[in-house]
C-alpha cells in the first residue's frame, strides 16, 4: 500500500522557528507587543484595510464584529447555512437570529437573489462567507446592503491572500474577519484578524478586544488611566504567534503559487469526468482571484458521495466532506428560522474536498494519478 496522502499540512520551516525564537528571546510574549504591532502593520499594508487587529481566532473576530455592530436579541443576520458554526455562533451568543440564504453551485457562495428575499425589517447585517478563498459577488451584495441600509461582515476565514477585483477580501464590507488556523493557507496555529476601514468601528472593536477596557488608548498615552468602557473579552493573541504569522504572511505568494499548481492539476485531470457528467468541478468567477484554499468536487448523484469518500480512504487518499449545513444541525434546527435551502442540501451532500497543501508534489508526485484512478474505477463501476 502506498503512503497515505494527508488532506492538509501547514507549510512551515525554519523561518517560523526563527520568528518564534526571536519573540521568545525578546522577553515580550504577551499580546500587542512588538511582533503584533509589526504583523498588524503588515496586514494593514497588504490588505489595504485602514485598521487591522490580530485576534485569537476568526471565531473571536466574528464575535467582536457582532458586539461592535451592537446586534441585539431578535435582530436578524443573513448568512449561508453552508458555513462553519462560528459564523452563526457569534450572532446567537448575543441573542441574534441567523437567517440562512441558499448558495450557488460552482462556488458554493451566497445566492444574492435568495439573500434579498430573506431581508426583513429586523435584518441588521449580512455575513457572506468567501468559501474556499473565492469571493462572493461583492458588487451585488454591496448594492443590496446600500439599498436596505444593512451592514456587511465578511467571513473571510478561508480568504487570506484572496481578492475581489484585486481588492483583498475582508476589506470590501464594513468588517472583515480572517482565520490563521492551521487548516488555512497562512497560519500561526490558531489566530485571526479583524479588519475595517471605519474609524468608529475600529475604536469600538479595540475596546471590545481588550476585555471592554480602553487599555490600548492608555498604552498609547491618550488617557492617564484605563477603565471598563463596554462589553468585551480577551481577544488579544500572544506575540509568539504574531511572530510566526509574520513569517507565514511573508510566504503567502509562495504558498498561493504552490497551491495553484495542485489545484490546476486536479482541474485538468478531472475535466473529462465533468464531461461524462459524473461530477462537477469548482468555478472561479472572473471577478475573483482565488488563493486555491481547497479543491472540491460535487458528485452528480448525492448517493455517490459517501461510497466515493470510502473508496478514496481505502486507497489512502484522505479526502473529506465539508460543513453539515447549520439549518440541519441539532442546534440550528432548534434556534434558527427554517426555510427551504435546496442547493445547500444538495451540494453539501455531494461535496468532496481533495488533498491540497504546498509540498504535495514533493511528498506524493503521483497524487493526481492516484485520485483519478480511484474516481475512474468508482464511476465506471457505479455506471454498470
Ligand atoms: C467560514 C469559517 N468561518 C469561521 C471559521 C473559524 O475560524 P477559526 O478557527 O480561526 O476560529 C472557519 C474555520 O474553519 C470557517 O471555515
Amino acid at each position: 500500500m502506498k503512503p497515505p496522502i494527508p488532506f492538509n499540512r501547514p507549510y512551515t520551516d525554519d523561518r517560523e522557528v526563527q520568528a518564534a525564537a526571536a519573540v521568545l528571546r525578546s522577553g515580550v510574549l504577551r499580546g500587542d507587543g512588538y511582533a503584533s504591532k509589526r504583523v498588524q502593520e503588515l496586514l494593514r499594508q497588504d490588505t489595504g484595510a485602514r485598521f487591522a487587529f490580530f485576534t485569537t481566532s476568526c471565531t473571536h473576530a466574528l464575535e467582536i464584529a457582532i458586539l461592535t455592530l451592537d446586534i441585539k436579541p431578535g435582530d436578524e443576520v443573513i448568512m449561508p447555512s453552508f458555513t462553519f458554526v462560528s459564523t452563526a455562533n457569534a450572532v446567537v451568543l448575543q441573542g441574534g437570529v441567523p437567517v440562512f440564504a441558499d448558495i450557488l453551485p460552482g462556488t458554493l457562495n451566497l445566492d444574492m437573489e435568495d439573500v434579498e428575499r430573506k431581508i426583513s425589517a429586523r435584518t441588521k447585517a449580512i455575513i457572506p462567507v468567501h468559501y474556499d478563498g473565492v469571493s462572493v459577488d461583492m458588487d451585488s451584495l454591496i448594492n443590496i446592503s446600500a439599498k436596505y441600509g444593512i451592514k456587511i461582515i465578511e467571513d473571510a476565514a478561508q480568504a487570506g491572500d484572496a481578492y475581489y477585483k484585486n481588492q483583498h477580501l475582508g476589506t470590501l464590507g464594513d468588517i472583515g474577519c480572517l482565520s490563521f488556523h492551521d487548516t488555512k493557507n497562512i497560519t500561526c496555529g490558531e489566530g485571526g484578524a479583524f479588519l475595517t476601514n471605519d474609524e468608529e468601528i475600529a475604536r469600538k472593536a479595540e475596546i471590545i478586544r481588550e476585555k471592554g477596557t480602553n487599555r490600548s488608548a492608555f498604552l498609547r498615552g491618550e488617557v492617564d488611566k484605563y477603565t471598563w468602557i463596554n462589553r468585551g473579552s480577551s481577544y488579544i493573541q500572544s506575540d509568539i504567534l504574531a511572530g510566526i504569522l509574520e513569517a507565514q504572511w511573508a510566504k503567502r505568494e509562495e504558498i498561493r503559487k504552490l497551491r495553484e499548481k495542485i489545484w490546476m492539476e486536479y482541474h485538468r485531470s478531472l475535466e473529462s469526468f465533468e464531461h461524462a457528467r459524473w461530477l462537477s468541478r469548482p468555478e472561479i468567477p472572473d471577478f475573483a482571484q482565488s488563493n486555491y484554499h481547497t479543491y472540491f468536487i460535487t458528485t452528480r448523484r448525492e448517493e455517490d458521495r459517501d461510497p466515493l469518500l470510502d473508496a478514496l480512504k481505502e486507497a489512502g487518499i484522505l479526502a473529506t466532506f465539508h460543513y453539515v449545513p447549520l439549518h440541519s444541525s441539532p442546534f440550528g434546527r432548534s434556534i434558527c428560522k427554517t426555510s427551504e435551502l435546496p442547493q445547500t442540501d444538495k451540494l453539501s451532500n455531494s461535496l468532496i474536498r481533495l488533498p491540497i497543501y504546498p509540498g504535495l508534489h514533493e511528498t506524493h508526485p503521483d497524487f493526481a494519478k492516484r485520485v483519478v484512478t480511484v474516481l475512474r474505477t468508482f464511476f465506471t463501476q457505479v455506471k454498470k
